[in-house]
């Protein structure tokens, strides 16, 4: 465990994880907590601070998160951000209300008071945050300075230097608040004192640690894509289990163009655990015969997926574990309980799978976003082609195949695919880009070769930038690139007369076509 932490008591904030974020960058440990953590719980030398995230909720509200007054004579620092600002002055006596006009997106503050927390900004000067808040400051709590303000909030930021509490209306998290990072900073290594020792390489320690703890002398599965996220779930269980872990990698008929030869091959190379190849193409395929709705495909594919793994777990007897690459975005995309985004897709991982064969999970890596999962890819000496590997989804080509699956049309899409990919690692884009790769739509239209009259399959391009693919945006690759992939699918790949390129980003859109 590391020896110094900060606590973050989550308060219901859609940013809560990238206050994490921007605190582990900074190389201090942090852990999420709901904002329910006892004090006495928080309490102890490794704590250094504590945050107070932001949160939806008005402090009067009915059910609206609530802290022990307690956790402010704890004699450790307290950041509150946003609504843990509003909480902190709620609990300590002074007075909170709705704002006459809501402030929302950039706003200019201006330092007026020098105080620790703005440590190396000058008084008098504004500077560019991000607020988002209904309710503001209205009165301090006692002992409390103003710091700070903006044209909405004359209490902009505050704090008590004694007690050493600070609170901010504006969230120092977000990108678009330039002083953000240097705010963590004065926060984590002025106030708090902290030393700032934790890297990916204390992460792994970290986790190998808890997962030895958590499994004791049991064993654990893991299904293995091939993509990063599962890759270093199954290596972190391995240095902590050794041979009582099995991965299984399933071939399901629908990877990429030599896919699973060059998973299966990789994985031979480089680590030494035991792993189980299923090849179930048939299979699947059967089922997928006159399946055409994107759900229904999904659906068939993850039941077909859960009785094999389950088929295969059982033949290693008892097994009380399952690990999988559970990522943050998905964590929120699955929990988000008022966006619409959990009914979208039905997307991520092998639901299902716990319940049935009632499997305790092991999710490393649920406070990670990818490219933090990359890092430490790497410090576990992960090669290139595993660390930067696009993300995949878990049904692959079925819902790249746009309408009824079928053998004809995942060779004709794995060929165009693998063009895509040839050509974006040619030009060194495929590092740059979240995900690159082709769709198969289910129309013909009409060409020309040589004198002949042509009637085949569009094929749609598809590349987009994003951090955690929850937004994306198109790429805008060179014409020539386009140009020559273009060229190169309609010259090669037989059966296809047509590319066109697909510049729509998410939202409103999503990723994948289906
Ligand atoms: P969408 O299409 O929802 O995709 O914008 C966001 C990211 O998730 C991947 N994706 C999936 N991953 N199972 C998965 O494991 C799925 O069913 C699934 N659908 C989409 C997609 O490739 C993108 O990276």
């Amino acid at each position: 465990m590391s020896e110094e932490k900060v606590i973050i008591l989550d308060c219901g904030s859609q940013y809560t994880q990238l206050i994490a974020r921007r605190i582990r960058e900074q190389k201090v440990y942090c852990e999420i907590h709901p904002y329910t953590l006892s004090p006495e719980l928080i309490r102890g030398n490794a704590t250094k601070g504590i945050v107070l995230s932001g949160g939806p909720a008005s402090v009067y509200g009915k059910d609206a998160p609530r802290v022990d007054e307690e956790l402010f004579h704890l004699d450790i620092p307290v950041l509150g951000i946003c609504y843990g600002m509003q909480l902190m002055t709620s609990v300590l006596g002074g007075e909170v209300a709705p704002s006459r006009e809501r402030e929302y997106g950039k706003a200019d503050l201006r330092v007026d008071e020098p105080s620790e927390i703005f440590k190396g900004l000058q008084k008098g000067k504004t500077y560019r945050v991000w607020m988002s808040h209904g309710d503001r400051v209205e009165n301090l709590p006692s002992g409390f300075k103003t710091f700070a303000c903006s044209a909405n909030s004359p209490i902009a930021a505050m704090g008590d230097p004694n007690r050493k509490l600070v609170g901010l209306q504006f969230h120092p998290e977000v990108a678009h608040s330039e002083i953000g990072d240097q705010i963590l900073h004065n926060f984590l290594f002025h106030m708090c004192r902290c030393r700032g020792s934790w890297d990916m390489k204390s992460f792994v320690k970290t986790s190998v640690q808890r997962i030895k703890e958590e499994v004791g002398e049991q064993r654990v599965i893991c299904a293995l894509s091939g993509g990063v996220d599962s890759s270093v779930v199954a290596a972190l269980v391995h240095q902590a289990i050794g041979e009582r872990l099995t991965c299984i990698f399933v071939d399901n008929g629908l990877l990429r163009k030599d896919e699973a030869e060059e998973v299966l091959s990789t994985f031979k190379d480089f680590f030494h655990l035991d792993l189980r190849f299923v090849d179930a193409r048939t299979d699947f395929l059967t089922r997928l015969k006159g399946v055409e709705d994107p759900e229904q495909k999904r659906k068939v594919i993850g039941e077909l997926f859960i009785s094999i793994f389950e088929k295969e777990a059982k033949k290693l007897g008892t097994v009380e574990y399952l690990a999988q690459g559970t990522l943050y975005p998905d964590v929120i995309e699955s929990i988000s309980f008022k966006g619409p985004s959990a009914t979208i897709k039905s997307h991520h991982n092998v639901g299902g799978l716990p319940e049935r064969m009632e499997l305790k999970l092991i999710e490393p890596l649920r406070e990670l976003f990818k490219d933090e999962v990359r890092k430490v890819g790497k410090e576990l000496g992960f090669p290139d082609r595993i660390v930067y590997r696009q993300p995949f989804p878990g049904p692959g080509l079925a819902v790249r195949v746009i309408g009824e699956v079928t053998e004809e049309r995942l060779k004709i899409l794995r060929e165009a695919d693998a063009v895509i990919q040839e050509e974006v690692t040619h030009a060194r884009l495929y590092q740059e880009v979240w995900q690159s790769f082709a769709v198969l739509l289910p129309i013909k239209t009409v060409g020309v070769m040589g004198d002949e009259r042509t009637y085949e399959h569009v094929i749609a391009l598809r590349a987009v930038s994003s951090r955690d693919g929850m937004t994306a945006d198109w790429v805008r690759f060179p014409y020539e690139l386009l140009g020559t992939m273009a060229n190169r699918i309609i010259n090669e790949v037989q059966g296809v007369n047509r590319v066109v390129y697909d510049i729509s980003s998410k939202p409103p859109s999503t990723i994948e076509w289906e």
